[in-house]
């Protein structure tokens, strides 16, 4: 769930810099304190390619005993080291649990290259989750039989519906799975009513820029503002040029399309500053190593924008401010390239996206339309266009999205599809919007929901710290009761 400039998803590198896959400064464990080792995995586990590549995966067994746990991490969309430099939950627990750890990194990502370098544009065919899910039982299967250990899945966004979905699917190879963040609803289906609202997402990050998370009073009310003043001006030739001078862009913005691309730059900023609103400095869901964000930055972000109602120039000078606590975190940009990538606008390839063209992987920028006021602090994006983006798909993969296929073979979020699953935690932060298609309910005594009050995107895989509220500090420790359990 991410594209590349447009902060975009799940898991995005908001800036140019790709800041997530730089190390954590302090002197953690991590991928440089794992083995760097490779499985030999089917190009294709259900037919067409007959070849095999080798998929990596990171390994530290240093506190594994026998009949200990392997904790094995499903990884997501971006190379396997940034999974094992912040899940520091997993570390923490290994002495403890004698647990081996494991970090596997996900096909057409990283290393993990069927064919080749940038596999997805030599040939996509052999990427989906059904082969990203068949890969890590392998490779898990592999493990246990060298290593004789219970498998518990853990994952955090995709990783985490990759968690869920391995439980579910290969439930005599995974004992139980940690599923963080884990949006296993989140599938837009343009056949039905009443199914997942994606722009339910945009009204959570509106709470999250409010008083919900501590942000300044005002800051919701002036963004929307900010955006009706974005395209009035929009509309001619000299407010487009006060936009582009306001914010600092590197091209002229000439049309009215330039300045809807705008509106999805200044969006994404928000989205990033959302998903990414740890209580800590971070430059896991967007920023960069050189200028991590800071703590709650949508709080951050939002002080340059509360206050009383502005005038135009203020209101623009506010919202610049604002978007450059991700778009300027590292104070050097000279101007801003204000784009869109992936299949709204440029011919960027990106992997992810072929996951939402085929399984229509949930993606919410730009696909997820917002409402504007009151549902949200955005504008009125108009309702899901199943035909628009169709069309894209074709245009760029020569494929369509299957709307309903991972809801059909899993479920989505439904209780009646988890029922008889047992031992999955399923971990969403209030704050997060990603938790708008997630399983907020216990389904069983084994299949467990747990909220964290203000939380941000799996905030509760992340390194423990001194300042950590009450609650996450409770959320984990039920992971860990609920861990030892399964072993
Ligand atoms: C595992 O990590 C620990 C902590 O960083 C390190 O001391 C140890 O050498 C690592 N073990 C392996 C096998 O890499
Ligand atoms: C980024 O921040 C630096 C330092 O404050 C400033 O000089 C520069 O103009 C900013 N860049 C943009 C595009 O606003
Ligand atoms: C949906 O998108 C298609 C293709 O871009 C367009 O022709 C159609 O008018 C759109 N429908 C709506 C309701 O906006």
């Amino acid at each position: 769930m991410r594209a590349a400039v447009l902060a975009v998803a799940l898991v995005l590198c908001g800036v140019a810099d790709c800041a997530r896959f730089a190390r954590p400064a302090s002197g953690r464990p991590g991928a440089h304190t794992c083995q760097e080792l490779y499985f030999e995995q089917p190009q294709d586990h259900f037919g067409a390619h007959t070849g095999t590549y080798k998929q990596r995966y990171l390994l530290n067994d240093t506190w594994w005993r026998p009949g200990g746990p392997i904790l094995f991490y499903a990884g997501n969309e971006g190379a396997v080291e940034v999974y094992a430099d912040w899940m520091g939950l997993m570390w923490e627990q290994a002495p403890t649990l004698g647990a081996a750890l494991v970090f596997a990194e996900h096909r057409y990502w990283g290393k993990s290259q069927p064919f080749g370098t940038h596999s997805v544009s030599i040939d996509p065919t052999a990427l989906s989750v059904e082969q990203a899910l068949a890969d890590y039982a392998s490779l898990a299967d592999h493990l246990r039989c060298a290593r004789p250990s219970p498998v518990i899945a853990v994952g955090g966004s995709y990783g985490g519906m990759l968690a869920a979905w391995l439980r579910k699917r290969y439930r005599h190879i995974f004992v139980g799975a940690l599923a963080a963040s884990a949006p296993v609803g989140a599938f837009v289906d343009p056949s039905r009513r009443g199914g997942f609202d994606p722009s339910a997402y945009w009204a959570v990050v509106s709470r999250a820029a409010g008083p919900a998370s501590g942000a300044a009073v005002g800051s919701v009310d002036n963004t929307a503002r900010l955006f009706r003043l974005l395209f009035e001006l929009g509309r001619g030739q000299e407010g487009r040029d006060a936009l582009a001078a306001a914010f600092r862009s590197c091209s002229p913005l000439q049309d009215e399309a330039t300045v809807q691309t705008l509106a999805y730059w200044v969006q994404g900023a928000f989205d990033a500053f959302a998903m990414g609103n740890y209580h800590f400095p971070s430059w896991y869901i967007a920023g960069s190593p050189r200028a991590p964000l800071p703590a709650w930055p949508l709080r951050a972000a939002c002080v340059l924008l509360g206050g009383s109602p502005a005038g135009p120039a203020a209101l623009l000078e506010g919202m610049k401010a604002a978007v450059d606590v991700l778009y300027n975190a590292t104070r050097s940009r000279p101007c801003h390239k204000i784009e869109l990538t992936g299949p709204a606008g440029g011919p960027g390839l990106q992997t992810y996206l072929y996951l939402w063209c085929t399984e229509a992987m949930p993606q919410e920028l730009p696909f997820f339309p917002a409402r504007g006021p009151p549902h949200d602090m955005f504008w009125n994006q108009e309702s899901f266009n199943a035909s628009r983006w169709e069309a894209e798909c074709k245009a760029q993969w020569g494929v369509r999205p299957r709307w309903r296929h991972l809801l059909r073979k899993f479920g989505g979020a439904a209780p009646a599809a988890w029922r008889d699953v047992t031992n999955i935690v399923w971990t969403n932060g209030e704050l997060d919007p990603w938790h708008v298609g997630g399983v907020l309910h216990s389904i069983s005594g084994s299949s467990v929901a747990l909220q964290v009050g203000r939380g941000a995107h799996h905030v509760d895989l992340m390194w423990s710290r001194m300042d950590d509220p009450r609650q996450l500090q409770a959320v984990r420790q039920e992971q860990v009761a609920h861990m030892r359990r399964w072993v």
